[in-house]
């Protein structure tokens, strides 16, 4: 028993210490156990389907999940999925890649179904297993970031979604030295310990030091997940590429891709969607997808957008030190993200805002301006 008190005594101490988005600190038997046995039993705290990989007390969605706000109280881990309905999407309600909330809650298309989330049984009942716009070749050259003949078939997905690994989105999914399939704990392991921190850009080069473990992405990390954001001075920054490359629908190999961007990040998933975006008799508009990792025109009216939105962020095509409310037409980029929530959102399809609004002419002024407004300034009635 005394043992138990130590223990919870050491965590409210840990918790009441810990800043933000640090590297992991604390005593260990915050998170660790090394027979997942105490008393001869399993504590409250930790979760009841053990014994986990890596000697954990809990999975990464227990670790992951809050009520209301940025953060698990008892873990300090940014959380992603909120068992209280958050009051709608972006900064004081969820983290920026939006909330798995609504899809837990039986709504399939407002987020990734991703398997080891509470109340998720089965898959997508409108779209199954297979990500849309899947195409293993689209990384398969990127390893150990693709998806190669053999970890998922290329007919399709025979595995639902899980957080990292084989057949999810954060860590590795194969073994960079044999190449095997990586379960979630072993697709991410060693990145808590070896987080970049506070220390902002990420480049990629380690699990540690990519864009939100996602492994080889680079990007700016905002120190609270943009649950406090301003447009201004205060968000993540998302990398992306001018990719001028022509006639892709052709193009089978996909290697003019930069492997770096967030957009490529969605790609190893999706990635017709990101490649086979313009016809093979031109490069650029008229495009036949709507186009990422391409930058705004300087002219026409993408020159209009030059402070930058929460709603519709641009990617950067350089590294940089901090955020800027700044949008540079001509070398700013178009991202995944410009539209999508990473996670799930309270919109169909993960949307940033309500599509159904976006009605062109409009004179709404809660809606010009806005969404898709915010690019194509010229298509509302304002
Ligand atoms: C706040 C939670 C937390 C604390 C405190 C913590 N760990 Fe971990 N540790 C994790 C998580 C989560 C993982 C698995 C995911 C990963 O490796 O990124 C992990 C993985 C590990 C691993 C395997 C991966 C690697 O980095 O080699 C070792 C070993 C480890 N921890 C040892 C320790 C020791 C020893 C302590 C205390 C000095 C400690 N941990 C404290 C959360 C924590
Ligand atoms: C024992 C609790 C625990 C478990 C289990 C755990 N995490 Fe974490 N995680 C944390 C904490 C605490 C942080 C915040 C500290 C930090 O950023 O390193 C964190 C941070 C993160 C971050 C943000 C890093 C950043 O750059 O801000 C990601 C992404 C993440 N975890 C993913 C995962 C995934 C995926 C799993 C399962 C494979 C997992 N975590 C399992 C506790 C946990
Ligand atoms: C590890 C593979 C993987 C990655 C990486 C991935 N997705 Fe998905 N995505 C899926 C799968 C599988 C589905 C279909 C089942 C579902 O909805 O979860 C899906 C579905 C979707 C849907 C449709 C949701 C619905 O239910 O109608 C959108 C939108 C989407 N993804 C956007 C993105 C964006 C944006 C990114 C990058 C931030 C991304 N995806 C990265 C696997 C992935
Ligand atoms: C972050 C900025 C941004 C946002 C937000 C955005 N777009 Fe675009 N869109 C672009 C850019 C840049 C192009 C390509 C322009 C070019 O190359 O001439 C484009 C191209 C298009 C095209 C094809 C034009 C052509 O030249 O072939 C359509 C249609 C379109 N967008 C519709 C939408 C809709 C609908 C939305 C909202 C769901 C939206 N866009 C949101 C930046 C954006
Ligand atoms: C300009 C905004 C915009 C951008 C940029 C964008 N999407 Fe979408 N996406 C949408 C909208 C709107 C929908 C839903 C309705 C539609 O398809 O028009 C959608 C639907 C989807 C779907 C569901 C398709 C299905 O079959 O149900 C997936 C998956 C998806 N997007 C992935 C991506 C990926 C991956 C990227 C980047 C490579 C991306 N999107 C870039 C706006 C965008």
């Amino acid at each position: 028993m005394k043992k138990v008190l130590m223990l919870l005594l050491m965590f409210g101490l840990m918790v009441g210490l810990y800043g933000y988005a640090e590297a992991i600190s604390g005593p260990c038997s915050n998170c660790h156990t090394m027979h997942y046995s105490q008393n001869g039993g399993v504590l409250s705290g930790w979760g009841t389907s053990g014994p986990y990989e890596q000697l954990l007390v809990a999975d990464c969605v227990s670790c992951h999940t809050g009520t209301t706000g940025a953060t698990n109280p008892n873990t300090n881990a940014p959380a992603v999925y909120h068992t209280t309905a958050p009051t709608g999407q972006g900064p004081g309600a969820t983290l920026a890649g939006g909330d798995f909330y609504w899809v837990d809650a039986g709504s399939d298309a407002y987020g990734h179904n991703v398997i080891d989330l509470p109340n998720i049984t089965g898959q997508d009942a409108a779209i199954g297993l297979t990500p849309p716009g899947w195409d293993p070749s689209a990384t398969s050259t990127n390893a150990p970031t693709g998806y190669g003949a053999g970890q998922v078939a290329s007919a399709g997905w025979t595995t639902q979604l899980t957080c990292a690994g084989a057949y999810g989105c954060h860590g590795y999914h194969q073994d960079p030295t044999t190449g095997a399939d990586l379960s979630n704990m072993g697709g991410i392991k060693g990145a808590h310990h070896s987080n970049n921190g506070t220390s902002g850009w990420t480049d990629g080069t380690s699990l540690g030091n990519s864009y939100r473990f996602l492994y080889g992405i680079k990007g700016y990390e905002d120190a609270d997940w943009q649950w406090t954001a301003d447009a201004a001075s205060d968000h993540n920054e998302y990398y992306g590429a001018d990719d001028t490359t022509p006639v892709r629908q052709a193009d089978g190999t996909y290697t003019y891709q930069n492997p770096d961007t967030i957009s490529f990040l969605c790609a190893e998933c999706h990635g017709i969607f990101h490649s086979e975006i313009d016809p093979d008799t031109t490069s650029g508009s008229p495009w036949v997808r709507h186009p990422t990792d391409i930058a705004l025109p300087a002219s026409g009216e993408y020159a209009n957008y030059t402070s930058y939105s929460l709603e519709a962020p641009v990617g950067r095509t350089a590294a940089v030190t901090g955020p800027s409310g700044t949008v540079t037409p001509g070398t700013d980029v178009v991202i995944c993200l410009s539209c999508h929530r990473a996670h799930g959102s309270d919109q169909p399809d993960l949307l940033r805002w309500d599509y159904s609004t976006m009605q062109a002419g409009t004179t709404d002024s809660t809606v010009a301006g806005t969404g898709c407004f915010t690019c194509h300034t010229g298509k509302d009635g304002i």
